[in-house]
């Protein structure tokens, strides 16, 4: 049997200690050295199972007296431990809501993605399709359906890149243009066609202020009765004054592409000096921008169609060209160098 003088000797130190306790978890280990398995009053409790009714009755009533009054002390001091420990807490959490933010980097389409899109808006808004093809092409669809024969140069391993495929080391490359997709569309269409195709080509260019070994073409195609040579003007007018944003003027000068004929270079007056020649246009008032022409009859053919009956025109166009050109960019390497202080001024 503990004595009483014994527990309330144990009371009174644990009360001093939870009086000077400065934190909850120290608030919570008291509590289990107080009224715990292996405390003095755990341990009386459990003798009074043995004892007398008279020592129930004596040391049972200073058990309950000493819990309770512990078992009080110890809540109160949690509660303003806890409390104080909140405080604390808020403040080392508190957020300055004036101070400025860190803003994250937005990013922002390429502009050659840029360009790409408004040209197809602007096609699209005048009902083409958008048509694609395989990077990867065979030589028949890059050159042989395009009435490009077999001697001629831009077939030459020196221009274009080959891909090592099969038993036929001729066969198949990476296209050169987009131009093969005509070929694989007409097969597969019925006239009258109206498709833009913008999309990756490859040469084997060495790198310099306006080559690169892989750059983006934008090809258009029609095809139906009676499509003349002035369609096509009428049509590239259109396309310059929605792209540059303004009227300008076109000429067109004879020029050879084996799958036109006639074939023709386009020059549009320059967007920033109206003609008058700037640095832009290198003085000349004009500037350089894309090949076209009437599609030959080889071409039609080849695709299956009845070039008797059908005919059409076509045109193809560097999407990058156009964006150095619109924007006054001198290097198309800036394209692909990713220097985010060339591609941030166009966002
Ligand atoms: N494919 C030609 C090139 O890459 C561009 C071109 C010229 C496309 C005349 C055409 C065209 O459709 O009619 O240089």
């Amino acid at each position: 049997m503990i004595p009483r003088e014994d527990l309330r000797a144990h009371a009174s130190a644990i009360l001093y200690r939870i009086g000077a306790a400065a934190t909850v978890a120290e608030v919570d280990r008291l509590q289990d050295e107080a009224l715990g398995e292996s405390s003095p009053i755990t341990a009386a409790r459990r003798s009074l199972r043995e004892a007398t009714p008279d020592q129930k009755r004596a040391l049972g009533a200073i058990v309950n007296e000493v819990t309770t009054t512990l078992a009080d002390a110890l809540a109160a001091r949690r509660s303003v431990l806890a409390e104080e420990e909140r405080i604390v807490r808020l403040a080392a959490e508190r957020v300055d809501m004036t101070l400025p933010g860190y803003r994250p980097e937005r990013g922002a389409a390429h502009l050659v993605m840029q360009v790409w899109d408004e040209i197809v808006d602007i096609f699209t808004g005048i009902g083409y399709t958008v048509a694609a093809g395989p990077e990867v092409e065979t030589a028949y669809y890059n050159f042989d359906a395009l009435n490009t024969p077999a001697t001629h140069p831009a077939r030459l391993e020196s221009d274009t890149l080959y891909v090592d495929y099969g038993d036929d080391p001729e066969g198949v490359l990476l296209r050169t243009q987009t131009s093969p997709v005509q070929a694989r569309w007409m097969e597969s269409h019925q006239p009258p066609v109206h498709i833009i195709v913008p999309g990756r080509v490859y040469r084997r260019d060495a790198v310099d202020a306006t080559h690169t070994p892989v750059f983006h073409q934008m090809e258009a195609l029609a095809v139906g009765e009676d499509i003349t040579f002035a369609d096509l003007r009428g049509t590239l007018a259109y396309f310059m004054d929605q792209f540059f944003g303004k009227h300008t003027r076109q000429r067109f000068l004879p020029n050879f592409f084996p799958f036109t004929e006639p074939s023709a270079e386009m020059h549009v007056s320059c967007h920033r000096c109206d003609g008058s020649g700037c640095r832009t246009c290198g003085n000349r008032g004009w500037i350089e921008l894309l090949g076209c022409g009437v599609v030959d009859p080889n071409v039609l053919e080849a695709a299956g169609y009845d070039a008797g009956r059908v005919s059409g025109w076509a045109f193809g166009v560097g999407i990058d060209r156009l964006a150095m050109i619109r924007h006054d960019i001198p290097e198309l390497r800036f394209f692909f160098d990713a220097d985010l202080r060339v591609l941030e001024q166009f966002r």
